[in-house]
């Protein structure tokens, strides 16, 4: 059987090539620098492209690549028709797309539109006079007994609400001051919006990956949000997230726009249940391909939201991976990350980036791989790159850490290790150190000063090392990407899980008409003993796949036993 047996359906799920495919993530300012000014570029991700071709990747999803004064790495946009000029010019973009499409590989955009940068013209123009057009393109507001007009906080700390002297009002951002947020409810913003995204779909771009698209719908009531005890600002979640005209808009957006190119479509939506997710990206919904969710990423959270560095738990894990998986399936697409931008190396939050960095980066991979859904690998996970040591706040960049720091040390006065611990299990700088080619100067990413300092480890993890050693994470990756194409289960599959309550094991069983895959995990420091139950060990199977330098277990039996992060994949007989 292959995906090409009948022509649409396979199972009961229509084919799509979205559905096939496997997504490179690129954070540009980290991933090569061309001309050693210390800052990634469009040439440096062109010298790479046979890179992400070989490790099997189809589409390439490029953070924002767009001018920008970089208050937030590019996600505050200037002008969504320039190129940042860091990174290159659109001529370089041009050749970028065309080099990629000639090696078969897709380019996603990354669509940022709840918020542009204070500096884009909309901006400059809204805040010049009430008559003018554009006020209403922004969201302002009068204050409330001489303060902001609610409580709600920023994302990034603080409050959400500045104001602008000139204009004698407060204006809505959820993210930093200089991004603030698009009024959606003006139909002339939605107007731009769709033309400009018109306009890279007739350059030829093959889709978006759309920020924070499910709070773009604001309650327009903008009540206080709760507010935790003793704590000034209140979540703006429940009046923003999935707010009332969100499915309205992106169905206008799809109408309008999306629907007229054969393009992958992928939301960034936090907060959002499994039910939510049918309506984004229901087969029928007519909105979006699939969204990205967080409930894995959010384990653990606590006062301190997302800066804990508790371990996660597997039983929660399993939990929320199996709910996903079951509540979408025939319905819609799942996505699937362990990493990306915004959240620590993968390795370090979800495996051991000790003693185990190698197997458990297998582990993780087996897992990504092998679940119905869209996976993508974020730069530097196909090597099995760790967090950073960073010691003092100083070598961080990132505004949201920057903010986060500021916040807890107030908080915490007395105990700067405990803050400094927090940091570093979950800044975003974790994944935007340059990425590690080899272990020449700067890890082979710059001759110049990196705008951010290279991960200490680079001269045992780089890509040079991992290319030459046959049984590396990368070689690894390859191989797991190479299995989920060959066997169509793993992509459009049913998904069944086994042994929910064994305190080490994940295991699930993947079926498609009558080819059936099972996925036994070992997700623990210790050996785990495993009982199958009788009707999937009468079955039988044979090893396909394992992380095991020298396998063991080649055959399913009713009681094996794993080392420490072993993960074996069987075909079932
Ligand atoms: C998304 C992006 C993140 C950015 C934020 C504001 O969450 O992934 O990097 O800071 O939106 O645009
Ligand atoms: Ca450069």
């Amino acid at each position: 059987m292959s995906i090409m047996d009948d022509d649409r359906e396979v199972g009961k799920l229509e084919k799509q090539w979205w559905k096939e495919s496997v997504v490179y993530q690129i954070y540009p300012r980290s991933f090569l620098d061309s001309n050693d000014d210390g800052v990634g570029d469009l040439g440096g991700i062109i010298e790479k492209l046979d890179y992400i071709h070989d490790l099997g990747a189809d589409v390439i999803w490029l953070c924002p690549i767009y001018d920008s004064p970089n208050a937030d790495n590019g996600y505050d946009i200037r002008d969504y028709r320039t190129i940042m000029k860091e990174f290159g010019t659109m001529k370089d973009f041009d050749k970028l797309l065309s080099e990629a499409h000639r090696k078969n590989l897709k380019i996603v955009m990354d669509l940022v539109v709840n918020h542009t940068s204070d500096e884009h013209e909309y901006f400059q123009k809204s805040r010049q006079n009430p008559a003018n057009r554009y006020r209403d393109y922004y969201i302002w507001k009068d204050g409330k007994n001489g303060s902001e007009p609610n409580n709600w906080g920023s994302a990034f700390g603080g409050s959400a609400w500045k104001y602008d002297n000139a204009v004698k009002q407060y204006y809505l951002h959820l993210f930093a001051e200089k991004q603030p947020d698009l009024n959606w409810e003006n139909p002339e913003v939605r107007r731009s919006v769709y033309k400009m995204m018109a306009w890279w779909l007739e350059k030829g771009v093959d889709g978006f990956r759309m920020d924070v698209i499910n709070a773009i719908s604001k309650d327009q009531r903008f009540l206080d949000g709760d507010a935790a005890l003793g704590q000034k600002y209140g979540s703006w979640g429940k009046y923003v997230n999935n707010g009332p005209r969100v499915h309205e808009f992106l169905r206008e957006m799809n109408r309008e726009v999306l629907s007229k190119y054969d393009i992958m479509t992928v939301g960034e939506t936090s907060g959002i249940t499994t039910d939510d997710a049918l309506k984004y990206a229901g087969f029928d919904s007519h909105e979006l391909n699939m969204v990205f969710q967080f409930e894995h990423v959010d384990l653990g959270s606590d006062e301190n939201g997302k800066w804990n560095d508790r371990p996660i738990s597997l039983h929660d894990l399993k939990e929320v991976v199996t709910r996903w998986q079951t509540k979408l399936n025939g319905k819609a697409w799942n996505s699937l990350f362990w990493g990306n931008h915004d959240q620590p190396r993968a390795v370090s939050r979800y495996g051991d980036d000790g003693k185990y960095r190698e197997k458990s980066a297998k582990l993780l991979a087996t897992l990504l791989f092998t679940l119905q859904g869209t996976p993508f690998v974020y730069q530097g996970e196909e090597i099995g790159m760790t967090n950073v040591p960073f010691d003092d706040i100083s070598q961080f960049r990132d505004i949201e850490t920057k903010n986060a720091y500021r916040d807890l040390i107030r908080k915490y006065p007395e105990n700067i290790e405990k803050v400094m611990r927090l940091i570093r299990a979950r800044s975003r700088d974790n994944a935007r150190t340059p990425m590690q080619w080899d272990d020449a100067r700067n890890a082979g990413f710059s001759q110049g000063d990196p705008w951010i300092p290279v991960n200490p480890n680079y001269r045992e993890i780089n890509v040079k090392n991992n290319i030459c050693d046959p049984d590396s994470v990368y070689h690894y990756y390859q191989a797991m990407i190479h299995l989920r194409k060959k066997y169509p289960a793993l992509i459009y599959g049913t998904y069944s899980p086994f042994l929910e309550d064994h305190k080490q094991i994940f295991c699930y069983q993947r079926t498609l008409e009558n080819q059936s895959l099972l996925i036994l995990l070992n997700f623990s420091e210790n050996t785990a003993e495993i009982r199958l139950p009788e009707e999937i060990a009468a079955e039988g199977g044979k090893l396909l796949i394992s992380n095991c330098r020298f396998p063991k277990n080649e055959f399913l039996a009713g009681t094996m036993v794993f080392q420490p992060y072993d993960g074996n994949v069987y075909l079932m007989n």
